[in-house]
C-alpha cells in the first residue's frame, strides 16, 4: 500500500494505526510532501512502515523503492511458504514418533500385561522424581518415554522363565539380567529413542557398583537411570507379586532410607523420601490411575 503521511481529514500514520489492528502484514510505503513533515521515526518502527520516501519531481526514488517493496513481498511469501511446510513435516514426524510409540507399547504389552501398569508407573513416578528434582520440562520427557520403556527388553526373555512362579535358577536369572542389553539393542536402531537408552540400559545398576549390566557405580550411572532405578524399586516393592503381597508403606520407607547409597542414589533417594512424606498424594494419584 502506498499512502501520504499529510492528508485529510486524517493523517497517513493514523489510517496505518488502523490497518495494523488488523493486518500485520501489508506492505506500506509511506510519501511524504518534505523531509521536515516526515513522521518520526519511531513511529515508523512501530506501525511497522516498511519504507517511506519523500515526494519529487523524479520517481527514481519511489520507482526503486517500489521495487524493492515488491522483491520483499515475494521473498516473504516464500518463506512463509517454507514455514507451512516446515511446520507440516513436523506434526507428521512428532505423529510417526507417537504412533512408534504405541505400536512398542503393544508388543510390549502382548508379551507380558503386568508391565504394563508397571512402566506406566514408573515413567509417571519417574517424571514425578524429576519434577521435586527441578529437571526441565524436556528431560521429564526423556523420564516419561525411558520409564515407558525401560523393560522392553523383557521380550526377548523366554516366557518359561519370565512367568515362572516358582524360584529361578541361576541360569534362569541370568537370562532376565540380559533385558536391559536386549532393551538396548533393540532400540540402538533408531536415533528418536537414543536419549532413553541409558535408561534402558542402565537401570538395574546400584550405586555402589553392584548392580548391572554395567556394573558402574555413582555418579557414572547416567542420572535418568539413577531416578529410574528408584522408581523402578519403589513400584516392585509397592505392588503384589506372585511370591508376596505388596509391602506396607512404612516398610517400603524403611527399605528405601536403608539401600540410600548403596543401591540407590542418596540424594534422589532425598528426594523421593520427601515427596512421599509431604506429596504422598501424587504418589496416590499414579497408583490410582495406573492400578494393574
Ligand atoms: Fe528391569
Amino acid at each position: 500500500m502506498l499512502l501520504d503521511f499529510i492528508m485529510t481529514p486524517i493523517h497517513g500514520d493514523k489510517v496505518v494505526e488502523e490497518i495494523r489492528k488488523f493486518n500485520k502484514d501489508l506492505y506500506i510505503l509511506l510519501l511524504t510532501g518534505h523531509k521536515d513533515l516526515a513522521p518520526p521515526l519511531e513511529t515508523i518502527r512501530k506501525l511497522s512502515i516498511q519504507g517511506y520516501c519523500e515526494k519529487s519531481d523524479k520517481f527514481d526514488q519511489l520507482l526503486l523503492l517500489i521495487e524493492s517493496a515488491i522483491k520483499s513481498i515475494e521473498q516473504m511469501r516464500i518463506i512463509g511458504e517454507i514455514n507451512k511446510e516446515l511446520t507440516k513435516s513436523r506434526e507428521e514426524l512428532e505423529k510417526a514418533y507417537l504412533e512408534t510409540i504405541q505400536t512398542l507399547r503393544y508388543t510390549v504389552e502382548a508379551k507380558d500385561k503386568y508391565t504394563r501398569g508397571h512402566s506406566d508407573r514408573v515413567s509417571a513416578f519417574s517424571v514425578l522424581i524429576g519434577k521435586y528434582m527441578g529437571l526441565s520440562p524436556e528431560d521429564l520427557k526423556i523420564l516419561e518415554i525411558g520409564g515407558l520403556f525401560h523393560d522392553i527388553g523383557k521380550i526377548g526373555v523366554p516366557d518359561s522363565i519370565l512367568l515362572k512362579e516358582g524360584s529361578l535358577t541361576d541360569d534362569e536369572y541370568s537370562e532376565i539380567k540380559n533385558h536391559p542389553s536386549i532393551g538396548k539393542h533393540i532400540l540402538s536402531n533408531a536415533t528418536t529413542f537414543e536419549n532413553i537408552i541409558p535408561i534402558v540400559y542402565h537401570h538395574h545398576e546400584k550405586f555402589d557398583g553392584n548392580g548391572y549390566p554395567g556394573k558402574i557405580a555413582g555418579k557414572e550411572i547416567p542420572l535418568f537411570a539413577r531416578i529410574a532405578a528408584v522408581a523402578d524399586t519403589f513400584d516392585a516393592m509397592t505392588t503384589k507379586r506372585s511370591y508376596r503381597n505388596a509391602l506396607p508403606l512404612d516398610v517400603v520407607r524403611e527399605e528405601i532410607v536403608r539401600v540410600s547409597g548403596t543401591q540407590f542414589d542418596p540424594e534422589i533417594a532425598t528426594v523421593f523420601l520427601d515427596i512421599l512424606d509431604n506429596h504422598y498424594d501424587e504418589i496416590l494419584a499414579i497408583q490410582e490411575k495406573y492400578s494393574s
